[in-house]
């Protein structure tokens, strides 16, 4: 087998992975594999490094050191163009704090996506109303995102994520904002939605049972990748 199939095993690989934000040393080190299909729990302290690595992971952030591997791709060998086509078609998030368009409706944040890509207007608007229905906003598809609660935004936010098929799907605490029933609901949604498709998914959680949802559970501290098991 070439190194160029081995790779394509792993949706994601990160090694050795440095990244210092002026004096904070964010990344110290961080490494982490995930697998096709793989559900990864990454669990740990405020600060530890979390969203810098989700966001190394995807390429919106640049390590001063290490390696990042998207889908076979390492990524600091992909321009600026290729990078962030292969975010588009290829990976959802969900970013720390749903993150939606304010002005638009919730409807509109969710076909987003899919308008990006080149969906027809009415396809995509299709598909948003189908994955809101399926988060259980069916009736809430027209109402801006500005105007609704934390829950619903965060609720559309896992949609718009989901909504182009991604094969990897990295979800900074999706369920935060929620009560336990909605959080329960969404991680479901989540988890069955990504299985099906057999998507990889990397969910940062400071919650353990959000976390016995997951195939692996990854630990970190410091700026670096403790521990690494099953679930
Ligand atoms: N843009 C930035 N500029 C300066 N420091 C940063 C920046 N982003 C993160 N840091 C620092 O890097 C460290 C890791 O931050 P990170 O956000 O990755 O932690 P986290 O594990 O996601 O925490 P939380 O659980 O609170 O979300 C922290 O000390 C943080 O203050
Ligand atoms: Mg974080």
């Amino acid at each position: 087998m070439t190194a160029a199939t081995s790779t394509v095993t792993s949706a994601l690989e990160a090694r050795g992975l440095h990244l210092t934000f002026g004096r904070t040393e964010a990344l110290r080190g961080a490494s982490l594999t995930v697998a096709r299909g793989e559900v990864l729990a990454l669990m740990g302290a405020s600060g530890s490094g979390k969203s810098t690595l989700l966001y190394c992971l995807a390429g919106i952030l640049t390590p001063d050191a290490g390696e990042v591997r998207l889908l076979g791709d390492p990524v600091a060998d992909l321009g600026e163009r290729a990078r962030a086509d292969l975010r588009l078609s290829r990976v959802g998030f969900v970013l720390q704090g749903g993150e939606l368009v304010p002005e638009l409706t919730l409807s509109e944040n969710v076909a987003l996506p899919l308008q990006l890509l080149g969906v027809r207007h009415t396809e995509a608007a299709r598909r948003a109303e189908q994955m809101l229905a399926s988060v259980d906003l069916a009736e809430a598809g027209g109402r801006r995102a500005g105007e609704v609660s934390g829950g619903q935004a965060q609720r559309a936010a896992v949609a718009r994520a989901l909504v182009h098929d991604p094969e990897v799907v990295l979800a900074d605490e999706p369920t935060g904002a929620l009560d336990t029933v909605n959080g329960e609901q969404v991680l479901e949604l989540l988890l069955t939605s990504a299985r099906s498709r057999g998507a990889s998914v990397v969910l940062v959680t400071h919650d353990h049972r959000v976390a016995a949802h997951a195939d692996r559970l990854a630990i970190m501290r410091d700026g670096v990748v403790l521990e690494d098991r099953d679930a």
